[in-house]
């Protein structure tokens, strides 16, 4: 049976962190599908293609693929035959938002199990909203996210 992970969230822009946990995934299961949710987010920094682009480029495992999602996670999952959602744990304070996503996760979806990894400590107070925030007041952000979504970002900046 193949294992198929889906690895879900906003990637608004995708981070150092969340690459780790890519690779982290891309080590367990047969096949990884990193989701980008449509549409939460009234004010994105990037596009949902823009997102999906960016993921594209900076990912180099050959078992991963991208694709994006609406509505609710566990519909998704079952129609790309995934057995389990993979989160990225942080910090303590990421714990009870995750269990309670989970749990209503499981409680619709039994056939699904949520997978939790725990980030590289070097990564674990990265978040898309803190760098975009440190980014746009002229903080350095290199080393936290990839070069290509730097290099996007800077070119987002000018055209501002
Ligand atoms: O990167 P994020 O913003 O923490 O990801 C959150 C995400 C996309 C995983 C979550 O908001 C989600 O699954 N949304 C889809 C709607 C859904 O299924 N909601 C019920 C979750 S219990």
């Amino acid at each position: 049976m193949t294992r198929r992970a889906i690895y879900p969230g906003s990637f608004d822009p995708i981070t150092n962190g969340h690459l780790d946990i890519i690779e982290r995934s891309a080590k367990l299961f047969d096949e990884v599908i990193v989701s980008v949710l449509v549409n939460e987010d009234k004010n994105p920094m990037f596009s949902t293609q823009e997102r999906v682009e960016l993921i594209q480029t900076v990912s180099r495992w050959s078992n991963v693929t991208v694709g994006t999602f609406e509505g609710l996670l566990v519909h998704y999952a079952v129609e790309q035959g995934a057995q389990v959602i993979v989160r990225g744990i942080r910090a303590v304070s990421d714990y009870e938002y995750e269990l309670q996503m989970a749990l209503m996760n499981r409680r619709l979806e039994p056939r699904v199990e949520t997978v939790f990894m725990m980030s590289a400590e070097a990564y674990s107070y990265l978040s898309s909203r803190l760098i975009k925030e440190v980014f746009r007041l002229g903080g350095a952000i290199s080393g936290l996210v990839p070069p290509e979504v730097e290099e996007q970002m800077k070119k987002m900046f000018t055209r501002e």
